[in-house]
């Protein structure tokens, strides 16, 4: 049969190319359905556009700050318009190397929404462009779209194009002179540092108390401290309750703080509340999966409650990153082959790429003790490190070791500050094998380093 497939995928993104790799690889006749861009949110409006905007940021910083290096450079700018033709050009060849990828595993890739319509003797069925294709497995990688809350007025102010999420902001080329950031988590926070690095004037409104969501306290409070005497004012703590448009892209952010109104003006708005599992108009009722809410259920091996069907990455709402994604999709993969495999979700690093970085994997004292583990967390300043004293003149970053006191297994590492998103891989290497802090005291850094403070801390324990 034509329309017959070992496995179809439902998303092209992270969670999704790379399983349909290696499925291919693995012997399988792989179809891949991808609506929009090969790439997913990550490669198109997420991970990697972000990061392109954050480095540009990060030259027109070192070339503000280079005195303090003994560096003098005549006035540095930055066109907001070549930043982003820049990010569009380094998407398109991302893109394209997913697509090669693709090709050269054999997977075939069609560009069209596809919906599951229910089963037959011979697997799933699933429609895409009126025809009809089947499958043994199926694969759901329909990733996440960004949640708008129904606050009165925001849905106007972003059918108007006021207020934008992460998709629309990354492309505008102009640069807005009051950016008001509503949600100081992930997004939000990178997002800040970008206009905050380009000379706007950003305020982040966010209805807890701290930055940076589930980020350890005293991180959160170092990070809104840095950007706060850059510029960036925080209202914590704080309501959103309407969005006012009072002339074409221009408005009020209105908002509520203990009983006390406020409002934030603006000339862009960026809605950065979270994001939900992508799970409506793709026939998941046909199947009658086991939700919850919106998200797909699945087990560490990416099976869902129906024979046959898989889910991997944002879609299962577990751990909304593109390295989960990566993994979770590999490992639906494995276990569809026979290879018996399984997330270790315990060891999943995660990063915040401001500047500076923040990074973390692993337990917090607080989440160990919801465990039953009686842990301890261990502080240790950066500044033990030559080479941050070297490169970062005032730094004050630090790592919080957090250790099982009875079997001085390292759970957590959480840390602020340069190289900790390249760092934080080693940690979590450390986490996932359960190492002791005598293990790791015995591994050799390089040097000089700012790893090295890792192992350093190792011997204050
Ligand atoms: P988030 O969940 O990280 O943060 C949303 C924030 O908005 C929370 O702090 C929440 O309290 C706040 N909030 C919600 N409703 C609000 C309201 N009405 N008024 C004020 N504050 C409100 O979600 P975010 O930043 O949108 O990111 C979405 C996802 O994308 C996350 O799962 C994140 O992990 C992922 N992501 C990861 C990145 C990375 O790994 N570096 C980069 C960007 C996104």
């Amino acid at each position: 049969m034509a329309n017959a497939f070992d496995l179809i995928v439902l998303g092209g993104g992270p969670a999704g190319y790379n399983a349909a790799e290696r499925a291919a690889h693995g012997g399988m006749k792989v179809l891949l359905f991808e609506e929009r861009a090969l790439g997913g949110v990550c490669l198109n409006e997420g991970c990697i556009p972000t990061k392109t905007l954050l480095y540009s940021a990060k030259i027109l910083d070192y070339t503000k700050h280079g005195a303090a290096y003994g560096v003098t450079i005549g006035a540095s700018s930055i066109d907001h318009a070549k930043v982003i033709d820049r990010k569009n050009k380094v998407v398109k060849t991302l893109v394209s190397g997913v697509g090669s990828k693709m090709k050269g595993a054999g997977v075939t890739v069609v560009t069209a929404s596809a919906k599951l319509t229910g089963r037959t003797p011979d697997g799933i069925t699933v429609e895409a462009n009126g025809e009809s294709y089947t499958a043994a497995n199926v694969l759901l990688c329909t990733g996440s779209e960004a949640i708008v809350p129904p606050i009165p007025g925001l849905r106007e102010a972003v059918a108007s194009g006021l207020a934008v999420t992460n998709r629309e902001i990354l492309d505008r080329r102009e640069l807005p002179k009051k950016l008001c950031i509503i949600g100081g988590g992930v997004i939000g926070l990178e997002i800040a540092s970008y206009y905050n690095s380009v000379g706007g004037d950003v305020t982040v409104v966010e209805m807890l108390t701290k930055i940076a969501g589930p980020t350890d306290a005293d991180i959160s409070s170092l990070l809104q401290k840095t950007y706060e005497k850059r510029g960036v004012k925080f209202l914590l703590g704080t309501k959103v309750c309407g969005v006012e448009e009072d002339k074409p892209g221009h408005g009020y952010v209105l908002c509520e703080k203990d009983g006390k109104a406020d409002k934030v003006e603006a000339d862009m708005i960026l809605v950065s509340t979270g994001r939900r599992p992508r799970t409506k108009d793709i026939g998941l009722e046909t199947l009658g999966v086991l939700m919850d809410r919106a998200s797909v259920i699945t087990d560490d091996c990416g099976r869902t409650s129906v024979p046959g069907l898989w889910a991997a990455g944002d879609v299962n709402g577990k751990i909304m990153l593109a390295h989960t994604a990566y993994r979770e999709g590999e490992v639906a993969v494995n276990n569809m082959l026979g290879k018996k495999d399984r997330v270790d979700y315990r060891s999943i690093p995660s990063v915040i790429y401001t500047n500076p970085e923040v990074a973390s994997v692993g337990e917090s004292v607080e989440s160990a003790a919801k465990a039953g583990i009686k842990a301890s967390a261990h502080t240790v300043s950066l500044r033990y490190s030559g080479r941050y004293i070297a490169e970062n003149e005032g730094g004050d970053g630090f790592v919080k070791i957090v250790i099982d006191d009875e079997h001085r297994t390292l759970l957590g590492v959480h840390m602020i500050g340069t190289y900790a998103s390249e760092i934080i891989y080693g940690a979590a290497a450390m986490v996932a094998r359960e190492m002791r802090v005598e293990d790791v005291q015995k591994l050799v850094f390089p040097h000089p380093s700012v790893c090295e403070v890792l192992r350093e801390g190792m011997f204050m324990i």
